[in-house]
């Protein structure tokens, strides 16, 4: 089997050690292309960026006289990797923030704008350098598509119909022209808007009816131009709750003219399933490996509860399921702000995220956006940023080898033998993976091995060759640091057929995205 393994596979010689095969490792994978699947929207690739630590001071914008360099106060170093990662849509200005954030702090020439304190993270002065025109000249330079989440909790309905006139108006109204005033003379499109965040908790602490209620009183005042109207998204709930997309889905008709286009949902991976002591980022044992694998599988049960619940009112599925936050979230890194939610970034979390990716992948249809949490500096960052220093997690590292996934056809496929990865009488799926057709009639494949021990491999019929990449490491928690910022990295990956049968080697912990011919 080994030396199978070898001549069909082109490693690097750092990953030949994660070779040693489980003895039983027959694993068939077939994909149908005669039968393809939903679109799986681009946007499930989407970034979150809130004013949160040092998410968008320092890890993005920094102002135009930083030393460090930056175009127009946007540093140089992360545009270019954000650019690379193709990021199809950016959501602004929060979370739990964004029910605290008034938009007229952020507007106007930067040395006269508002300097307010960020009670939910931290307690720091927000000098509102970065605001609305900045968020849209950043989504425009990465050619991404937008976000705005709104503020319920502690702005009006008139505060927030304002902004979207702010944003959306062309007319001779008073906020269009202070708009062009502050030098944006045509309208922004906002792609998305939503009416709140985590309205069951930082976000007022509301019921779903009491929720529900307010945002038909909110969306009833936001007016935009025909042309220009946001996909509407209601807050929903967390973790395995439906209530809310029960709630919301019966009492608000998506043929109303008042709309709700999506509901949105949050799931954080914690290794040990307790905000009291979450686990730790990096140094971590085999048991909080095997935890945090099984509860980020978890979401796959929360989305398919919700979405029945979409089915029952909503079969046409109009209604988007818009898990707008998600990630790994860890106790905070010894000597940084407990407000700040910086932590380090392993091969776990790119293991995790593949996950995850895939899993959002199998729900296409109504999962049409999620938005890992978060961008930069926070939780399961794709950057990391020190000063004038940047990084590349291993996440960032999943995040870019899957462009390839972004707006392309779901393929079914069948995976059979894969072995469970089973620890201390626990077991979960062993393998995850997904396949999809892109524009151009080209075949990509990601293929997840959970196990940290033992590489698989997968014979698949069909194919004569798979070309792509792969991302893997000696340790569990290896990760990437300002010294040694290129330890986790993905490597290429080739495999052929022999004999007429393809067979793609799956080292231990392992993530491959390829395009098969
Ligand atoms: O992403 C960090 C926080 O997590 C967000 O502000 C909030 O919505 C969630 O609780």
């Amino acid at each position: 089997m080994c030396r199978s393994l070898f001549r069909t596979a082109l490693l690097t010689g750092s990953l030949l050690s994660s070779f040693a095969l489980a003895d039983d490792a027959t694993i068939t994978l077939s994909i149908d292309e005669s039968q393809p699947g939903p679109t799986i929207h681009r946007n499930i690739y989407g970034q979150f960026m809130e004013h949160l630590g040092r998410g968008i001071y320092e890890g993005i914008w920094v102002g135009e006289d930083a030393d460090i360099p930056n175009t127009r106060g946007y540093r140089k170093d992360v545009l270019k990797a954000l650019k690379d990662l193709e990021v199809p849509l950016l959501r602004w200005p929060g979370g739990c923030f964004a029910d605290e954030y008034h938009w007229r702090d952020g507007i106007g020439p930067r040395e006269e704008r508002t300097r307010t304190v960020n009670t939910t993270w931290g307690g720091v002065i927000d000098d509102n350098a970065f605001g609305t025109h900045e968020f849209f000249e950043l989504a425009e330079m990465l050619d991404a598509e937008v976000y705005v989440n709104g503020n319920l909790g502690t702005g009006s309905p008139r505060e927030m119909a304002a902004w979207l006139e702010y944003m959306t108006s062309d007319t001779d109204s008073t906020l269009a022209n202070l708009r062009r005033a502050n030098g944006r003379d045509k309208p922004w499109k906002v792609d998305y808007f939503a009416i709140g965040n985590e309205a069951w908790g930082c976000g007022g602490n509301m019921t779903p009816e009491y929720y529900t209620h307010l945002y038909k009183h909110y969306a009833t005042f936001l007016k935009t131009p025909a042309d220009n109207r946001p996909v509407m998204i209601a807050s929903g709930g967390q973790v395995d709750e439906t209530i809310w997309t029960e709630t919301l889905a019966s009492q608000v008709k998506p043929n109303w003219s008042l709309r709700m286009d999506a509901i949105s949902h949050h799931y954080y991976t914690l290794p040990t399933g307790d905000w009291a002591k979450k686990g730790e980022a990096i140094g971590f044992d085999e048991s909080e490996w095997f935890s945090t694998l099984k509860q980020t599988l978890r979401v796959e049960g929360f989305i398919q509860d919700n979405v029945a619940i979409l089915d029952k009112y909503d079969p046409e599925k109009k209604i988007g399921f818009y898990v707008d936050e998600w990630g790994t979230w860890y106790d905070v890194t010894e000597g940084h702000n407990p407000g700040f939610l910086y932590q380090q970034n392993s091969l776990r979390d790119a293991v995790v995220a593949a996950v995850n990716l895939n899993i959002f992948h199998a729900y296409a249809e109504r999962v049409q956006m999620t938005n890992i949490a978060q961008m930069i500096n926070v939780l399961q960052a794709m950057i990391l940023t020190d000063k004038e220093k940047m990084l590349l997690t291993p996440t960032y590292h999943v995040f870019r080898m899957h462009v390839p996934f972004q707006d392309v056809t779901a393929l079914p496929f069948t995976l059979e033998g894969a072995p469970e990865y089973t620890l201390n009488g626990e077991s979960v799926p062993g393998v995850s993976a997904s396949a999809a057709r892109d524009a151009k009639g080209r075949t990509w494949l990601t293929l997840v091995n959970l196990n940290p021990n033992q590489a698989v491999e997968v014979a698949l019929s069909g194919y004569k060759q798979a070309k792509g990449e792969v991302l893997t490491a000696e340790e569990m928690d290896a990760h990437n640091t300002f010294d040694s910022p290129e330890r986790v990295t993905p490597k290429p990956y080739k495999a052929k057929a022999q004999s007429g049968k393809l067979s793609l080697p799956l080292p231990a912990k392992s993530v491959i995205v390829v395009q098969l011919k």
